[in-house]
């Protein structure tokens, strides 16, 4: 199949790149390399035997869309391009309204103009905001209040899927769609090639390693004083090769007309105390850690209850050991150590 992947430069996206290459489809990788770095494309295209086109475009850019999905005959569309910071999308919404909202927006014409009729969304846990604790674990029914602009950006791009689609309907041309809502996402590429490179970076896992590498003289805990066993936040950890794996799955089960939206996560959850644990077993170091305050807006318990993909799918999350997804992370920050910079 031909498939575009937006954001293809980025975390997640990369990682989708290796896999669908890998099962034999080709990929129209693209990417405005705001945040997403240019060394995994070339290392994907390298061997690619030419099925892998990298363009640095931004999904804004309708008209160089329209042109891509015409030219690559595209078929499916899997959309990871977007901004995903919850701090800083407080500090500048109009930047992630923008990215998120408007790159929707303009993606859906494209595929409007040209006919491509599948699109797969990452779509985000945090369009549930802080749900009450008789909801968690989380399933797709749970109400979504977002509480941050991130959070409503996400769940915005999943009503525009669902407006459009309904449009689409009644002029009688099919869209299939599915909203993926991620939980945390974390780990690195089993095979060691690809990894997380944020800058700053904010996610626990990568800040933890990076202390555990003396890129960083340790680790904030926000919050000790939850109402958790040991006072700090559970979250929900899935490695980015089960995440990947579930796009596939879920692309390759859309029928004609389709609206799906899905949890992915592992379906347990690990407190902040209980990676750093981890952390420093996985690589053997004492991670300086300080008790700090709680984050603003930092729910205590967040953790998925990922029956319906399983139940439809029969997918379900492979790496569920918290060791072995931080040893995966871990082995990529090594042989990296200044991310994609260190060549
Ligand atoms: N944490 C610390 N110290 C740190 C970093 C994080 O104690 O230095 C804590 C946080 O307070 C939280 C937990 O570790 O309790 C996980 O925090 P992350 O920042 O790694 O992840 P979040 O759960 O806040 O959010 C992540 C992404 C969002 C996304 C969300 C759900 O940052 O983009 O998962 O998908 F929306």
């Amino acid at each position: 199949m031909n498939i575009l992947v937006t954001g293809a430069a980025g975390y997640i996206g990369s990682h989708a790149c290796k896999r669908l290459l890998k099962d034999g489809h080709s990929v129209v990788a693209l990417d405005n390399l705001l945040r997403g770095h240019r060394a995994p494309m070339d290392l994907l295209a390298a061997r690619a035997g030419g099925r892998l086109t990298f363009l640095d475009r931004d999904v804004n850019d309708t008209p160089a869309l329209e042109e891509v999905l015409k030219r690559h005959r595209v078929e499916s569309v899997m959309h990871f391009a977007a901004l995903a910071a919850v701090g800083e999308s407080v500090q500048q919404p109009l930047l992630y309204y923008r990215n998120n909202v408007a790159g929707m927006v303009s993606l859906l014409e494209a595929c409007d103009a040209t006919g491509v009729s599948r699109l797969v969304f990452s779509s985000s846990c945090s369009t549930y905001g802080q749900p009450p604790e008789r909801l968690v674990p989380i399933p797709e029914t749970c109400p979504q209040h977002p509480i941050s602009p991130y959070g409503r950006t996400k769940l915005m791009g999943e009503h525009l899927l669902a407006d459009y689609a309904h449009g689409q309907r009644l002029a009688g041309r099919p869209f299939a769609h599915a909203a993926l809502r991620y939980f945390n996402v974390a780990g690195a590429d089993l095979e060691g090639e690809l990894g997380e490179d944020h800058s700053p970076e904010t996610h626990l896992i990568p800040v933890v390693l990076h202390a555990a590498l003396g890129r960083r003289d340790g680790v904030d805990i926000f919050g000790v004083d939850y109402p958790t066993p040991d006072g700090t936040c559970i979250r929900d950890y899935i490695h980015v090769d089960d995440l990947v794996d579930a796009h596939v799955a879920v692309l390759g089960a859309l029928k004609p007309g389709d609206g799906l939206a899905f949890n992915l996560g592992i379906g347990r959850g690990f407190s902040v105390r209980q990676v750093i644990r981890a952390a420093c077993a996985v690589t053997r170091t004492e991670i300086p850690t300080r008790e700090g305050p709680r984050r603003p807006g930092d729910p205590p318990r967040l953790f998925a209850d990922p029956a319906a993909i399983q139940r439809t799918l029969g997918w379900s999350a492979k790496v569920t050991d918290l060791h072995r997804i931080i040893e995966s992370a871990w082995a990529w920050f090594r042989a990296h150590p200044n991310g994609y910079r260190s060549g």
